[in-house]
């Protein structure tokens, strides 16, 4: 018997060396990305993001467009690390694990006066990377001056190329493509906005990150926003109701995204680059939601969508009447919160289906992904 146990442990630790999988204790998370990662970023920035926002978890609006927790929020909790702090927040931030550049309505695209009138942000991924940038040299420098009690608030020097990077951007490229210019036009615009992301992979490898965890772009079509401006007619849905040449766009954007990170595997010494397929998380999430406990997918929780459109937790008055986008009081039970993001609930389920690296190219959990391939 006693043999036996430890022939059986001998051949599960020789199998692991063999795999060179161990498991990661990541420092800190450092974040890139639209308001799916987005903890408060362009809140502090901008306009708050009001009430009944955060209602399920925090209790209060935290700066999320969501009722509780994103994904980036279950992504801490499940690699014991704290909640990221938005690098914009000036307010009481905590740096020493991580920060987040994140903001709501970011592109991969360098901004201009153009795209930021159809309503995205300033914040585009090029000046996350210069945000970092600073970021990096002037902890560092800090840290050097900082008494016992300062630098607990901020990473130490290693912790940059231990750390794990996680990006999840691209959506608002092609949202604000489709309010501007034709089809068409979108899909000959992603081989840009794609040199565009690998330029910044680059640039942060060279600022030290290592371990790279890529978040492709989810099915836009099936966001019920999408579904009332560009939704009129039923035979441009697929069989759920989804917007198929959105939904189109955004696979023929994710294969490319996903060559691209193949591509810099073969461009960048020393790293772990896994290309995760959220896309595959939400459409799984919203084809089966009913089984999965959930009710319509394409209805929203927060907000009022009917003669008129009131964001969540906003009020307009209408022929003497205010109208307020309120919350549904249930939001557990639906996928979408506010009609563009997921819900708390729903972060939840695509969270925990893409951790454990079913999802992922390759197949690595999220708490293996420091073993370079
Ligand atoms: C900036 O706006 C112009 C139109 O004025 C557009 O052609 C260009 O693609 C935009 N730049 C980027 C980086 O998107
Ligand atoms: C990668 O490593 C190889 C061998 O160590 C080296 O020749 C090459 O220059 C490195 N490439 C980069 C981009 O650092
Ligand atoms: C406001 O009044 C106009 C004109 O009477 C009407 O067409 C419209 O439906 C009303 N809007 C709402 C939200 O009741
Ligand atoms: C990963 O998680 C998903 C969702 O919980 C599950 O369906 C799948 O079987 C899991 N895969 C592995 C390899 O554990």
């Amino acid at each position: 018997m006693e043999f036996g146990r430890i022939f059986w442990f001998w051949v599960l630790s020789v199998g692991e060396v063999q795999m060179g999988f161990s498991l990661c204790s990541y420092p800190a998370i450092f974040n890139f990305g639209d308001s799916n990662s987005d903890t408060g970023g362009m809140s502090a920035t901008f306009l708050p993001i009001p009430p009944p926002n955060g209602e399920s978890f925090f209790g209060r609006p935290s700066g999320r467009a969501c009722d509780g927790r994103l994904v980036v929020d279950f992504m801490a909790e499940h690699l014991g690390l704290p909640y990221l702090s938005p690098y914009l927040d000036s307010i009481w931030p905590n740096f020493g694990h991580g920060a987040n550049f994140a903001t709501g309505g970011s592109t991969i695209r360098p901004q201009n006066k153009t795209l930021f009138e159809a309503g995205v942000s300033p914040f585009s991924l090029n000046v996350q990377l210069w945000q970092f940038d600073q970021f990096k040299s002037r902890t560092i420098d800090l840290y050097n001056r900082a008494n016992p009690d300062e630098r607990s608030y901020l990473p130490k020097l290693e912790d940059f190329s231990n750390a794990l990077y996680t990006i999840d951007i691209g959506q608002n490229d092609l949202t604000a493509g489709f309010r501007k210019m034709s089809e068409d036009q979108v899909q000959a615009s992603i081989p840009e906005i794609l040199d565009q992301f690998s330029d910044a992979v680059q640039r942060l490898y060279q600022l030290g990150a290592r371990i790279f965890w890529i978040h492709n772009t989810g099915p836009i079509g099936c966001l019920p926003m999408t579904g009332i401006y560009f939704g009129g007619s039923s035979d441009l849905l697929d069989q759920l109701g989804c917007v198929r040449s959105h939904n189109d766009m955004a696979v023929e954007f994710n294969t490319q995204l996903k060559d691209r990170v193949c591509q810099l595997r073969g461009q960048l010494n020393q790293t772990s680059l896994i290309y995760v397929d959220v896309y595959a998380a939400k459409y799984g999430l919203i084809s089966d939601a009913v089984n999965q406990g959930f009710t319509d997918p394409l209805h929203i929780c927060c907000g009022y969508h009917e003669l008129v459109i009131v964001g969540c937790g906003q009020k307009i008055n209408v022929n003497g009447t205010e109208i307020y986008g309120a919350s549904c009081g249930n939001p557990s039970t639906y996928v979408s919160w506010d009609g563009t993001h997921y819900s708390q609930a729903a972060n939840h389920w695509i969270a925990n289906s893409i951790f454990n690296g079913t999802l992922s190219d390759p197949q690595i959990p999220i708490d293996e992904a420091c073993n370079f391939m």
